[in-house]
């Protein structure tokens, strides 16, 4: 019994032990920024700055906006704690400035990685991939992308937004007036279309059930799964552990988007027809001789398309809602930017130039991109120890780096009255106020979001569409939000409003 009990007392005591050793790390940890002298705000033991987020209280978006947001007003930097991994905030325009652009041989990668040595199609593509072999592929793809290029794309966006449009006319059968529509079905399913054409060369209609199967496997293999949401959570926060869950970017739907890939490549070269989208591209890319080791074949050229799908319909699918949703709580501004769609569209037909002469359109989008960024976090990891100038502080090789969007862009240094919606702020005379790196949805310096154009495009021509022929107003037994599930800044899904047939 005594020898029982001895055992029982040495166990405790070493259990103790252990959990105070551990305690005293992680506390230890979480004094890396004070050592530094890099300002911090108050952070929980175990979960460092983000609560929140793990208890899935909150957006991530928004959680480290917000802490943007809580630091002092003069402090051009804030040391946070992801668990107890430290990470540096950027929340003054100069230094942002300095870091992504100026010096960006000090920070060229993102932090975020999907390297696995499972999926090359995650850890190959434009966005994931590091230097050198960054720059010689980004110096490839960026052509697909030129104002030329665009207006070809114009004209396959425009058959698309038909096929939405026949499918809301059947919704408005019988004389129908007002019905709450699926606003983010519906625009996946249009982005999924533009998208596929751009990306995988081959046309699709997902709005018409004899042809939806493209649509329905990207649905099955990208969705949300409590498992994918602790996959993408761990690359964007903990990338060397991502590497170790066996997850895929396409999910599993991998093997048919490969496919997909595959044949319309083949036909592509069989026919020698040039589109000037990506397949092209990487047709040149895999002929060409290459100046690197790096050899792009095999599922490194599936990769790009992979990345283009990812990257190219969420982010639309979302400025799209808000802007819809916006519009339906401001009908002053959704009357404007009506009358002067029609007007454009009077005066030009439906053209690639109307859509460039819709100014009020215009800076409707970029006011909702200011207001909810889709992609909230522009990452980049430090490669060498660099010093702040003006400061003593030096950033460590290895640590990543952030600009919070959703905390920039709702700064009150940079942007008065920050909540409020007002396009008018993106007004010919407005918008020179707007000082350099304090408004970036799309990023900044060399590695900004490649397809800009494509996703203003895209996303325009989608509002174009809508609100041309239905007015958008608030579906009262809807209470929607902000999908705190998701690491981008989403509407959840179900999204919905009420349209009216004008
Ligand atoms: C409204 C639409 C879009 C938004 C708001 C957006 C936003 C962004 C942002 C914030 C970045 C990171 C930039 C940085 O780190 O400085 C990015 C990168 C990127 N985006 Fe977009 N994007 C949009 C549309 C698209 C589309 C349509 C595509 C492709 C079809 C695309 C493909 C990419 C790629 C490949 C990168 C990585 C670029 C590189 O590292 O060289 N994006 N985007």
């Amino acid at each position: 019994m005594v020898v029982l009990n001895f055992r029982f007392l040495d166990l405790v005591f070493t259990v103790i032990t252990l959990g105070t050793l551990l305690f005293l790390f992680l506390k230890y940890k979480r004094t890396y920024w004070q050592r530094k002298g890099v300002p911090t705000l108050p952070s929980h033991w175990l979960f460092g700055n983000v609560k929140d987020i793990i208890r899935s209280k909150k957006s991530p978006a928004l959680v480290i906006g917000e802490l943007h947001q809580k630091a002092s007003n003069n402090d051009d930097i804030l040391g946070i704690y992801i668990l107890h991994k430290p990470f540096l905030l950027l929340r003054n325009a100069e230094l942002i400035k300095q870091i992504l652009i100026k010096d960006f041989n000090y920070f060229p990668d993102r932090y975020f990685t999907a390297q696995s040595f499972y999926d090359k199609i995650g850890s190959s593509n434009l966005f994931t991939i590091h230097n050198p072999e960054w720059r010689y592929l980004r110096n490839k793809i960026s052509p697909v992308f030129s104002s030329g290029k665009m207006k070809k794309v114009f004209n396959l966006i425009v058959e698309t937004t038909d096929s939405m449009n026949t499918y809301l006319e059947q919704q408005f059968a019988n004389d129908v007036k007002t019905r709450s529509i699926q606003i983010k079905d519906i625009a996946l399913r249009y982005t999924t279309d533009v998208i596929s054409s751009v990306a995988f060369g081959i046309q699709v209609n997902s709005f018409d059930p004899k042809t939806m199967q493209f649509f329905e496997k990207a649905q099955k293999g990208l969705q949300l799964t409590v498992f994918r949401m602790i996959q993408v959570g761990l690359m964007f926060f903990f990338p060397k552990f991502a590497q170790l869950i066996a997850g895929k970017m396409l999910g599993s739907s991998t093997d048919y988007f490969r496919k997909v890939f595959w044949d319309s490549m083949d036909s592509r070269k069989m026919t020698k027809a040039k589109r000037g989208d990506l397949i092209d591209s990487l047709i040149d890319l895999k002929n060409e001789k290459q100046e690197n080791d790096f050899k792009f074949e095999g599922d490194v050229l599936v990769s790009q398309a992979g990345i283009f799908f990812i990257a190219g319909r969420e982010s639309s699918v979302t400025t799209i809602c808000f802007t819809l949703y916006e519009l339906a709580k401001q009908p002053e501004i959704q009357k404007r930017a009506r009358e002067e769609i029609h007007e454009k569209l009077k005066e030009h037909g439906i053209t690639y130039d109307a859509f460039q002469n819709m100014k009020y359109l215009n800076q409707i989008i970029s006011e909702t991109l200011r207001l909810y960024p889709p992609a909230p976090l522009i990452d980049r990891v430090c490669v060498k120890d660099y010093k702040i100038p003006g400061t003593k502080i030096v950033i460590e090789k290895g640590t990543p780096v952030y600009v919070a969007l959703s905390g920039l862009h709702t700064d009150p240094k940079y942007f008065p009255d920050p909540l409020r919606y007002d396009p008018d702020r993106f007004s010919d005379e407005n918008k020179e106020n707007i000082k350099q790196c304090t408004y970036m949805p799309f990023g900044d310096g060399p590695r900004v979001c490649v397809a800009q154009r494509l996703g203003l495009l895209q996303t325009g021509m989608g509002l174009v569409s809508i609100l041309k022929n239905y007015e958008v107003s608030l579906d009262p037994t809807y209470k929607g939000g902000i999908d705190v599930s998701n690491i981008f800044l989403t509407v959840p899904d179900g999204f919905r409003l009420n349209l009216t047939k004008l």
